[in-house]
């Protein structure tokens, strides 16, 4: 059933809208349908008209909307101290040291942004200053999305942002090996020796390059997963160049698979991470290890901002109290499964992926062929909107994106309205 959305909220969403960049109205599916968001409650979000819309575009608030024992903490913490500039506190020594106590051996010590494209930032700053002069060069994947200030756009290939300042770009591309079907127990993989390959001679030619950029589990291209050793292999390979690696975690590390990062295997020298702490402030982790801080002469800022701080401080409770690492493995099999059947039932959809409580169903277009099928799975994640759930959409597929809280209820009503949705698409296309 669709959800209702009145004449009032469609002229103060237009009203809210009005002083905002037009690019704004053409790529949301909210806007769209005109819904304006008022408040939230764990996995909903609900609007003006009181409509509870099951929210599965989470990454960016895994326990959910205004979570309350998070919700106290920053009440607390805000009639007491904002920003201390650089003026230490206990609370932003004890936050540092509970990080750093996740991480693996070598790295000791953190520091604090506001985003993830800023922490990319001090991440290249800080590995760009460890290298000699004559080795700055950038080598990343195809697919990478790392941010959208310019130093992250130079690691990033899936962004608009690239694509409109392409000529200072000199960073070398590799493709990223990934299957076009990747949930358990699916057989179709990826030869990733070619990669490898390329990687090796490039290396073998190019001294410039002392930098690699990883997204171990790339996300907004997709949930794009390379085959299992992948990383390891390249790893070695890199560490015969003396390269320094960078894991951007922004997205998939942060317990997403219930473990802090998504591909420890890569061995990284620095490691950005991620939503999780952040819970919805955007707050983000930066680390290197202890050689790379040693050698780099980058001077990077850090952010003393005790609110910042108590969310993180809170996030981690949060993450032994809920048992986030045994939980989230057990719902992310169940939402594997459910992508199963929901491709094995469904000939629009062509290809399923999942990492932890992420999961992408790709679309083709008119039912047999790619042809449309960017504005299919925006007409979908539309259709799903219009009753009550709410998707992220990349290129040709629907992204599910739930919180770390999500239920068993939560999922089976996710894909009970995506069924409606896609039901209705399919008998409007005849
Ligand atoms: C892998 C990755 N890196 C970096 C970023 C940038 O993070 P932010 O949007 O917080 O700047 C994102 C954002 O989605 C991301 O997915």
């Amino acid at each position: 059933m669709k959800i209702q959305i009145s004449e009032q909220q469609r002229a103060a969403w237009e009203k809210a809208a009005q002083y905002l960049l037009p690019s704004f109205r053409h790529n949301e599916q909210a806007g769209q349908i005109q819904l304006l968001a008022e408040r939230g409650e764990g996995n909903y979000l609900i609007d003006l008209d009181g409509n509870h819309i099951l929210d599965f575009n989470m990454l960016k608030n895994p326990f959910g909307h205004a979570p309350e024992r998070l919700a106290a903490r920053l009440a607390e913490q805000a009639g007491k101290l904002w920003d201390t500039e650089d003026v230490l506190s206990p609370l932003m020594g004890r936050v540092a040291e509970r990080l750093v106590k996740l991480l693996p051996e070598g790295f000791s010590s953190i520091s604090l942004y506001a985003s993830g494209s800023e922490a990319m930032e001090a991440a290249l700053s800080v590995a760009r200053g460890a290298v000699s002069a004559r080795r700055k060069r950038i080598m990343a994947m195809e697919g990478n999305y790392h941010g959208w200030t310019f130093g992250s756009l130079l690691a990033s290939t899936n962004s608009a942002g690239r694509r409109t300042h392409p000529s200072w770009l000199s960073t070398v591309l590799v493709p990223m090996p990934r299957s076009l079907d990747a949930l358990p127990g699916d057989t179709s993989s990826v030869d990733s020796s070619a990669t490898l390959d390329v990687v090796k001679q490039t290396l073998k030619t190019d001294n410039s390059i002392g930098i690699f950029v990883a997204e171990p589990i790339q996300m907004t291209s997709g949930v794009g997963i390379p085959p299992q050793g992948f990383w390891a292999e390249l790893r070695e390979i890199l560490q015969e160049h003396d390269i320094l690696v960078i894991s951007d975690e922004v997205s998939t590390g942060g317990w997403r698979n219930g473990s802090l990062l998504a591909a420890p295997e890569l061995q990284p020298d620095l490691v950005v991470f991620c939503k999780t702490i952040g819970a919805g402030l955007g707050t983000c982790a930066m680390a290197a290890r202890n050689e790379v801080t040693q050698r780099s002469r980058a001077s990077v800022p850090m952010r003393h901002n005790q609110l910042a701080a108590t969310i993180v401080d809170a996030a981690l409770d949060e993450v032994n109290r809920l048992e986030l690492p045994l939980k989230v493995p057990t719902m992310a099999v169940r939402l594997a499964d459910a992508a199963r059947n929901f491709r094995a039932k469904h000939r629009w959809i062509c290809h399923a992926r999942a990492f932890g409580l992420l999961a992408t169903l790709d679309l083709l277009g008119d039912g047999t062929t790619r042809q449309d099928a960017e504005s299919r799975a925006f007409a979908l994640a539309r259709a799903a909107l219009e009753r009550g759930l709410r998707l992220a959409c990349v290129g040709s597929q629907v992204l599910l994106l739930p919180t770390l809280i999500i239920d068993e209820p939560g999922l089976e009503k996710a894909f009970g309205i995506l069924e409606d949705a896609l039901q209705a698409l399919e008998a409007d296309s005849g």
